[in-house]
Order: C-alpha cells, then sequence, then structure tokens
C-alpha cells in the first residue's frame, strides 16, 4: 500500500486551501474524491457513449445501454450476488433504504409489528422506518449500545421476538467506525424470520463486502463514498423479496405495459427505476470499481486500521480530548472525539485554517450523540491516499486550536 502514489492520482487533492495551505482531506465519511482514472471515465462517457437508455431505438442509446447493463453486472461481481436482477441502481444510501421501507415494508408491515433497528444508525436507517412506523402502526426498537460503542448483543436478544419483522442496521458506523457483527444479527434474524437490511454506507468503500457471504436480505450503499460519481447508489436485494415488492416510484421504463386501465410493472430490478436512471454516474462507476480492487478492499482496511491506531496514539496525548468508540481493530477507519472546554465547530473551523478538513455536529446521527451524552462531534474519516503526515497535520493542527481555545 503506497498512499503517496495513490495521492497522486487524485488531481483534487493537490489544491492548496485558499490559495496557501495544502490540503489534508480527511472528510471521507462524508465523500470521497475521484481518481483520474473515473474522471477519465465520466469524460469518455460524456464525449463516446451518453444517450439515454433503455428506450432507444438507435446505435448510441444501444451502446449507452449495454454500458448501463454492463455496470450493473460489474457491480454484481464487486458485492458478490448470484443475480445481476438482484442489483438496484439509485440515487444513493438513503434512497435504497427508503425503496425497502416503501415498497417491502408497506407491503409487509402492520399494526404493532416490531422493527429493530440501532441506536447507532445514521439518520437515512432510522427516519424511514420511522415514518413506516407511522403509515402502518409499527414500532421501531433500538439495539442499545455499550460503553465501548459496541452493540449489546444481549439486550439485542431480548428485543428480537416473533413480532420483529426487519432487522436494519449498519456494517459500519459512520461515528464510532464500530463493525457490527453481521454473522450474530443475522442469527438473531433468521431465528425469527425476520428480514434484514444492511447499511453499508460506510463498509463498501473500505472493507470487503460479500452479500452472498454475509447471508443478508437487503444492502445499500453509495457510489460517491467510494471513489465513485456523485448521485449513484445500489440497493442489493435477494430476487425472491424483490420479486414480491411493489414499485414505489411510478413513470416511464419501470413499467411492462401500461393503458386505461392500469399498468403492469416490469421485471425486476426495472421495475425500481423508474424516469431516465443516473446514466453517466452508472457507467462510469465500474471505473471506481476497478481501481477499488487493484488497490484491494484487504489493504484497505489494514491501511484505515493503521492510521487510525497512530491518530489515536498521537491525538489521545492532547489534554481533554477523548475519542469515541472502539479501539482501531475493530472498527473502519474513523476518528471521533470531542474536547473538553472546546465545541467541535469551532474546532472543525480552527483546521480548517491549517488546511485540515474534518466534520464537526451530529453526522446525521442524532440519536446516538444524545446516547453519548453529548451534541455533537469532530470526525475525521480516513481512505486510502490518506498517508501518516495527513494524522501528523491532524494532530499539530488539533493541538494548535486546543491551546488556542483554552
Ligand atoms: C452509515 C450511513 N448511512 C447512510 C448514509 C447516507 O448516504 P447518502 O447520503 O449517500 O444517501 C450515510 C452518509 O453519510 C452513512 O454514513
Amino acid at each position: 500500500m503506497d498512499p503517496h502514489a495513490y495521492k497522486q492520482d487524485f488531481p483534487i487533492l493537490s489544491q492548496r486551501v485558499r490559495g496557501t495551505q495544502p490540503l489534508t482531506y480527511l472528510d471521507n465519511g462524508a465523500s470521497t474524491h475521484r481518481p483520474q482514472s473515473v474522471i477519465d471515465a465520466q469524460i469518455q462517457v460524456d464525449t463516446e457513449c451518453y444517450s439515454n437508455v433503455h428506450r432507444g431505438a438507435h446505435w448510441l442509446s444501444d451502446v449507452a445501454t449495454d454500458r448501463y447493463e454492463e455496470s450493473r453486472d460489474r457491480v454484481q461481481q464487486f458485492i458478490g450476488a448470484s443475480d445481476n436482477r438482484e442489483v438496484v441502481f439509485t440515487s444513493g444510501t438513503t434512497a435504497s433504504i427508503n425503496l425497502v421501507a416503501r415498497g417491502w415494508g408497506d407491503k409487509h408491515l402492520g399494526e404493532n409489528d416490531e422493527i429493530v433497528i440501532s441506536e447507532m444508525e445514521h439518520h437515512s436507517n432510522i427516519v424511514p422506518w420511522q415514518q413506516l412506523a407511522e403509515r402502518t402502526g409499527a414500532v421501531v426498537k433500538f439495539i442499545p449500545i455499550d460503553q465501548t460503542g459496541h452493540l449489546d448483543l444481549e439486550a439485542a436478544e431480548d428485543l428480537i421476538s416473533s413480532r420483529t419483522k426487519v432487522i436494519a442496521f449498519a456494517h459500519a458506523s459512520n461515528v464510532l467506525g464500530t463493525i457490527n457483527p453481521v454473522a450474530d444479527l443475522m442469527r438473531l434474524a433468521n431465528a425469527v424470520g425476520a428480514v434484514t437490511v444492511l447499511d453499508a454506507a460506510q463498509s463498501a468503500p473500505h472493507m470487503k463486502l460479500n452479500v452472498t457471504d454475509l447471508g443478508v436480505d437487503f444492502v445499500a450503499f453509495s457510489a460517491h463514498k467510494m471513489l465513485g460519481p456523485n448521485g449513484l447508489g445500489v440497493l442489493y436485494g435477494r430476487a425472491s423479496l424483490l420479486e414480491g415488492m411493489d414499485p414505489v416510484l411510478g413513470g416511464g421504463s419501470m413499467i411492462h405495459s401500461v393503458s386505461v386501465d392500469g399498468y403492469v410493472p416490469a421485471a425486476i430490478p426495472t421495475r425500481f427505476e423508474a424516469g431516465t436512471p443516473a446514466i453517466g454516474q452508472a457507467l462510469a462507476f465500474p471505473a471506481a470499481l476497478d481501481y477499488l480492487d487493484a488497490v484491494g478492499l484487504d489493504a484497505i482496511h489494514a491501511h484505515e486500521q493503521q492510521l487510525c491506531e497512530l491518530a489515536h496514539r498521537q491525538l489521545a496525548e492532547i489534554r481533554g480530548l477523548t475519542i469515541l468508540g472502539p479501539e482501531p481493530a475493530q472498527k473502519t477507519g474513523i476518528v471521533s472525539f470531542v474536547v473538553d472546554g472546546v465545541h467541535p465547530q469551532d474546532l472543525a473551523f480552527a483546521l480548517d485554517q491549517q488546511g485540515v478538513a474534518i466534520r464537526a455536529g451530529h453526522h446525521c446521527a442524532m440519536p446516538l450523540h444524545a446516547k453519548l451524552g453529548i451534541p455533537a462531534s469532530a470526525r475525521c474519516s480516513f481512505y486510502l491516499y490518506n498517508t501518516e503526515e495527513d494524522v501528523a497535520a491532524l494532530t499539530a493542527a488539533v493541538r494548535k486550536a486546543v491551546n488556542l481555545f483554552s
């Protein structure tokens, strides 16, 4: 793993912040950057093969349609799905989870059925279930986290019962970085016949993900968090479940036929891709997956853990600073922290003045912050192009900011 070499592949990272400071980009949990190969793929799409898909009667539309379906095949291969019909293109993780909540949930949940999620979820994996509960009379229950930032599995076992119809959880937390024990949760889900939904927004970019091995029913992730284009996401769904789902959006492309009497939906996955999809993004996405495969997901995960270890060691020496969540060996490349007497927003502002980009706030995880008893935190999140020098820049900037504020 040579992050310095990878960094060279990302033109945006060579910029200077406000023309002066080198950019230390540590906000990869929010969105990652695109290497030159993905930028080139986007340009190639626009200059050679862009057209609408699945509706053309001409050569260029056929080229675009073939490439669109090839992208679906590439995603299928990347996540180890057994059938390309199980890959639905969406606009992102949020859209993917909403699609399950509406398309599957509205049909299968009723009064007093239970939806089990966890306290560490992103709002995208909370609110769609709360809305589903509002529509159906179902109840949302939360698996608590323990002191170390892990799910309390004993509590989960007590919570999950024959009333549980769906269990939706993050593969990795976007705040704590905690990697959740999918196999344990699958065992609990299978024991009661619950459908499982895995929010892989923070895992698919950082570790090997094989949906068949995991055995989950639905998996959601976003291209923009894994070197890919913005505006594209994926919903993996088990074919037998997708086939039983109603389309959520109606319109062009998602139908088999329409008459004045009604409509017949198309087969899966087209049924869930109403309207003109994110064509350019879908066509360029394989270039991102190729890049990730060339570096290797295992190597990326190991590299991020090394950076986390270094960051933990260095940040822990700063007076009043507390790191949230588990030890580096149990998480992805995320380090969230709070500093006594310094608001995370002020800290992020001070870091930005030194060219270090982190995120501050509740990171779309207000229930988690409420549980931790803090309104907000500062988060740095690593990726394959981050280096030990980036960690040193982070530590120096935090130290300087803390001295300034105290
Ligand atoms: C764990 C998790 N789930 C869902 C999302 C939502 O992803 P998107 O905004 O791409 O839909 C995010 C984004 O930060 C996330 O970290």
